[in-house]
């Protein structure tokens, strides 16, 4: 495959017109748009700095089409450095990497109410194929990224690989399993949530830097940690060589939030968080490549959305965080309750529940993928029979909730669910029994679960309770507690989960290594281990 390298060179403004404007829509039939526009960029911009500080990125990609996205942003840790006016930006979508075969282009206005960021839902591509594309403003060109439609609906797909990733807190750790992660052979990211953390930045963290960086509340403040996060030379290239698939968790808007309820009732009103929610949710969009039917409407953002992949694949990417009720038992960790118990709990809302079964009854792709924050098998850190101990911001806070979905794969006999899971900053594979009170229920399912980016810093192979842990849910069948992200290569006979790990992230540079590899066939939701690698060092 092509490094990024190959084609983040930053591009002449000579180079950039000369292929833009010799070149007309030959390839795969695709019509430009108009004429390349010239002037009308460069006429209003000749004080502007190298505004593309932030990178690129493309997402939600269709049979047809594929979301472009930049932020126009000279300085960005200070409010990004832009003039309160709108700024026009061009783009261009070539099938080549030296943009000699350019299919589409246009000019979209960056707007100083959304941070100058650019979103341009491209349409009319062929289907399963890569592109590349990048943007220009005054005499500045960006990047070239690349991207890559999904296979048309009725398609079949042979294979098809992606990889995941959550939870990367800047100061405890680098990136660098993005670096690797960049060079992966991928046709697809997904970012689980934990983009970024909004609690205080300060020097106690393991990268460098002069600056305290407070907790975040207002529109500013999130845009200038977005910034920080995303001047990451690894996260950038991991955005311009996929397009990526993007849903949020706790850490974008405040810790452990559920609905309108803050982590601190205390310590914040029910009205300034519904401000706060409204501000973080626009702050999510402004830097992520969403459609525009994730538009942020006030306090609330239409995340939950199904993607597929030709016939192989399904991805019904979830929100587990704007509709559900609020934790049982104050948060944390702890024994169930009657309020934990409640039959009438949700995590998903009842909407988005309808929408999640009724898609997977409807669906005909072999793998059926829950792409979700919290951990959903059961995970009881109550050691011995009697006792039971459980996260009550997981779905073992809402069991009720949990055993509806695991009835209706049943009785429906929906084949090869797939959930995907981040939030707890470490690696585990689950089998997802039809009921785990029933020592002897079947699996249903099954259940990787990712690790963090960098959160929680360099980590350990184990931990000193995970024989415990192992011991008390046999249906847990794998634990690491280092950093990295997870490969899946999926093919119409069988699923493959590559844990990928980092051995440090403390400092730049780690190698990466593959800590364990995991195999499901069609129509067995069971996990097989197929490699092992215990020797990491830690
Ligand atoms: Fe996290």
């Amino acid at each position: 495959m092509t490094d990024y390298k190959d084609f983040t060179k930053k591009l002449s403004r000579k180079s950039f017109i000369k292929t833009s404007g010799k070149v007309v829509g030959v390839a795969l039939g695709a019509s430009i748009l108009n004429a390349f526009p010239v002037n009308e960029a460069s006429a209003t911009s000749n004080s502007l700095q190298y505004p593309f500080t932030l990178g690129i990125a493309s997402g939600d990609p269709l049979p047809d089409g594929v979301v472009l996205w930049t932020r126009l942003a000279p300085d960005p840790l200070n409010g990004g450095g832009m003039s309160s006016n709108p700024f026009p930006v061009q783009w261009e979508v070539s099938v080549d990497p030296d943009f000699k075969k350019i299919v589409q282009r246009g000019t979209e206005v960056s707007k100083p109410s959304l941070g100058h960021s650019v979103h341009v839902e491209v349409n009319g591509l062929q289907p399963a194929t890569w592109y590349y594309y990048r943007f220009k403003a005054g005499d500045e060109i960006s990047p070239v990224g690349r991207t890559k439609t999904a296979p048309a609906l009725d398609q079949t797909v042979d294979k098809f690989t992606f990889a995941y990733a959550s939870c990367q807190y800047w100061k405890t750790g680098y990136f660098t399993a993005y670096q690797h992660m960049a060079k992966d052979d991928l046709d697809l990211v997904i970012h689980l949530g934990d983009y970024i953390y909004e609690g205080r930045h300060d020097s106690s963290g393991v990268r460098p830097f002069d600056k305290d960086f407070p907790e975040i509340y207002t529109i500013e403040d999130y845009r200038n940690r977005y910034a920080l996060y995303k001047l990451d030379s690894d996260l950038q290239a991991a955005h311009a060589n996929f397009p990526w698939l993007v849903t949020l968790d706790d850490h974008e808007i405040d810790n452990n939030w559920a609905d309108e309820v803050p982590q601190d009732p205390d310590k914040q009103s029910k009205e300034d968080f519904l401000k706060r929610r409204a501000i973080a949710l626009q702050a999510y969009y402004e830097h992520m490549p969403l459609r525009r039917s994730s538009f942020p409407d006030g306090i609330d953002m239409q995340l939950y959305r199904r993607l597929s992949f030709g016939n192989l694949v399904e991805f019904n990417v979830l929100d587990t965080r704007q509709y559900r009720d609020d934790q049982a038992n104050g948060d944390g960790w702890d024994s169930p309750s009657e309020e934990s118990m409640d039959p009438n709990r949700t995590l998903l809302g009842d909407e988005q529940e309808r929408w999640l079964l009724n898609g997977l009854a409807a669906s005909s792709a072999k793998w059926k993928i829950l792409a979700q924050q919290v951990f959903f098998a059961r995970r009881d850190y109550g050691f011995g029979p009697d006792a039971e101990h459980y996260s009550m911001d997981a779905w073992d806070g809402y069991p009720a909730a949990r055993q509806r979905i695991l009835d209706f794969i049943k009785s429906k006999d929906i084949s090869n669910p797939v959930v995907l899971t981040g939030d707890v900053h470490s690696s585990w594979a689950n089998e997802i029994r039809a009921n785990f009170d029933d020592p002897e229920s079947e699996n249903v399912g099954v259940e990787f679960v990712g690790t963090s980016i960098s959160s929680g810093g360099d980590g350990s192979d184990v931990r000193g309770n995970t024989a415990e842990i192992l011991a008390e849910n046999p249906h847990i069948k794998f634990f690491n507690n280092q950093r990295g992200y997870v490969r899946c290569t999926l093919t119409q006979d069988k699923w493959q989960t590559d844990y990928q790990v980092v051995p440090y992230v403390s400092k730049p540079g780690a190698p990466i290594v593959t800590r364990a590899s995991f195999v499901v066939e069609d129509g067995k939701p069971a996990l097989k281990k197929i490699y092992d690698n215990a020797n990491v060092p830690v």
